[in-house]
């Protein structure tokens, strides 16, 4: 039988990653803007029911971390009030959801990957809005999985992969902050696993599968030595290519504070799934590839 996943969100980088996955086990649907807007609630419900969900995964959120500090509010009817709407939708309708989140809800005082148990302290208005969106969807449906991930990249939207093979087509070098840590993660990956977990979901009631889980690329980074990675792709691709001039978060100053830390630990998704994620290095070719296609 085919799973039917609904996403929220219709071009955001992991509905267009799930869409493309063309796997004929699941039919993916995108609901989204206009006729769902998480900034009116009340828009969320007859738009996932239409589309007959057996998961739901709710990707749509207000994503841009910096412009999160000027507009709190916005964000946080989003991330929270809009993913509430979505979470009550699965329940009513006796589905699963996927809720996916973030890195951001860690403060990055922690020196060792974080798990699930961790305590969330987020230190910017994005992570503080994406910790209280889980909180609720959690206290919404017990039918849910709050899945955590982290540096996405895709050929789709904005991302880091796609700004450094940009600022590599002009530069010779590009200044990368180096003392932050986190696992890229493509979302190809990530949307691979999603149908892994959407297909459990749907198919067995227990609770070991429901709760939180962190995904993401397998090995860490810091931005700096993942863009040493996309610049080696750019160069083997024949493409012109640049260096990375190592800089600090005090030579970046950003308006919302970001992890020092934000490795994410995927032992638990292994061990209760057995899904297991690729190293992020083996996977970014694909990506940069897809986004250099024309050029190359
Ligand atoms: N990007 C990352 O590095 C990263 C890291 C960790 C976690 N996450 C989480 O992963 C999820 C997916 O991220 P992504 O990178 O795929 O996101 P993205 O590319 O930034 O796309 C955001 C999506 O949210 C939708 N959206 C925004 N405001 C909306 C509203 N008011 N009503 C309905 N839809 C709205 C957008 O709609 P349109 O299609 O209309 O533009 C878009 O589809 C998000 O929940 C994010 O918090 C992302």
């Amino acid at each position: 039988m085919t799973l039917r996943i609904v996403v929220t969100g219709k071009y955001g980088q992991l509905t267009q990653s799930l869409q493309r996955l063309g796997r004929c086990d699941t039919q993916v649907v995108a609901v989204g803007r206009p006729e769902l807007n998480l900034e009116n609630p009340s828009s969320v419900r007859s738009v996932i029911e239409d589309a007959r969900p057996d998961v739901i995964v709710s990707a749509a959120a207000y994503t841009a971390v910096d412009q999160a500090e000027e507009n709190p509010e916005l964000a946080l009817a989003i991330n929270v009030e809009g993913a509430a709407a979505v979470a009550k939708t699965a329940l009513g309708l006796g589905v699963p959801i996927v809720h996916i989140s973030t890195d951001y809800v860690f403060s990055g005082e922690k020196t060792l990957p974080y798990v699930e148990t961790d305590v969330c302290d987020p230190i910017s208005i994005y992570g503080s809005s994406k910790f209280q969106g889980e909180q609720l969807v959690a206290k919404i449906t017990d039918n849910h999985v709050i899945l955590r991930t982290s540096w996405i990249y895709s050929p789709f939207g904005s991302n880091f992969v796609k700004t450094m093979v940009r600022l590599a087509e002009t530069n010779d070098v590009v200044r990368v902050v180096d003392d932050q840590y986190g696992c890229p993660s493509s979302a190809n990956d990530i949307a691979n696993a999603i149908v892994s977990i959407a297909a459990k979901l749907s198919a067995e009631k227990n609770s070991d599968l429901r709760g939180i889980f962190h995904l993401s690329g397998n090995n860490s980074a810091t931005w700096a030595d993942f863009a040493e990675v996309i610049f080696d792709c750019t160069r083997k691709l024949g493409v012109k290519s640049a260096s990375v001039d190592r800089i600090t978060t005090k030579d970046y100053p950003t308006l919302a504070k970001r992890p020092a830390n934000s490795r994410l630990s995927n032992e638990k998704l292994h061990s209760v799934y057995g899904v297991y994620m690729p190293d992020w290095q083996k996977s970014i070719m694909i990506a940069v590839r897809a986004i250099l296609h024309d050029k190359i």
